[in-house]
């Protein structure tokens, strides 16, 4: 299986571009927090109220492992992460491991935070500026770890999904459709 994982902070787009990207390319697409969700069958402001954040990113990467072990024989996927994932280095080495191709979806912080407001997501670690400063701060120099980053700051959802599709015709991934 091909595994396209996009990483980058709370209202990257993650999401929003991972669908777009996994329709143009007519792959399979997985939120790894829905994914979550539906293990726990909690959503995540319920896990992050009754267990806590460590207990989060326990699932998280237990969630992240069990996903790309039981796809490793299967189909093509586009993989949009929490904002968090990329941050534990055990996520970043499954992802290398299973041979997934990274890519951050950059933006700047004050378009983050307004990105995030416009959203109905529940977001318990960015209900504070003080806060998404900080964990953004923080996060830079693991994103940078990315193998590819694309800024998306004024593109339209259509135009960071056809560059990251350039992106990848030019790593010579063989995206070529899917009949
Ligand atoms: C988190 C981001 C969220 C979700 C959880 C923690 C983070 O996902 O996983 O609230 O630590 O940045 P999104 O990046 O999709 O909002």
């Amino acid at each position: 299986m091909r595994c396209v994982a996009l990483i980058g902070f709370m209202g990257a787009g993650k999401t929003t571009v991972g669908r777009a990207l996994a329709r143009s390319l007519r792959w399979n697409f997985l939120d790894l927090d829905d994914v979550i969700e539906q293990r726990e069958r909690k959503t995540v402001a319920e896990i992050f109220t009754s267990s806590g954040e460590p207990a989060f990113r326990r699932m998280e990467s237990a969630a992240l492992a069990a996903l790309l072990q039981d796809r490793r024989a299967g189909s093509d996927l586009i993989l949009a992460l929490g904002g968090g994932a990329f941050v534990q280095k055990q996520n970043r080495d499954e992802l290398n491991s299973a041979g997934a191709i990274t890519i951050l979806l950059e933006a700047p912080v004050e378009e983050l935070r307004r990105r995030c407001q416009g959203e109905h997501k529940v977001r318990p670690l960015a209900q504070q500026d003080a806060r998404v400063n900080e964990l953004f701060a923080a996060r830079r120099a693991d994103y940078a770890l990315a193998r590819f980053t694309v800024q998306t700051l004024d593109k339209s959802v259509e135009q960071v999904t056809a560059e990251i599709e350039r992106l990848l015709q030019s790593a010579d991934t063989r995206t070529e459709k899917q009949k």
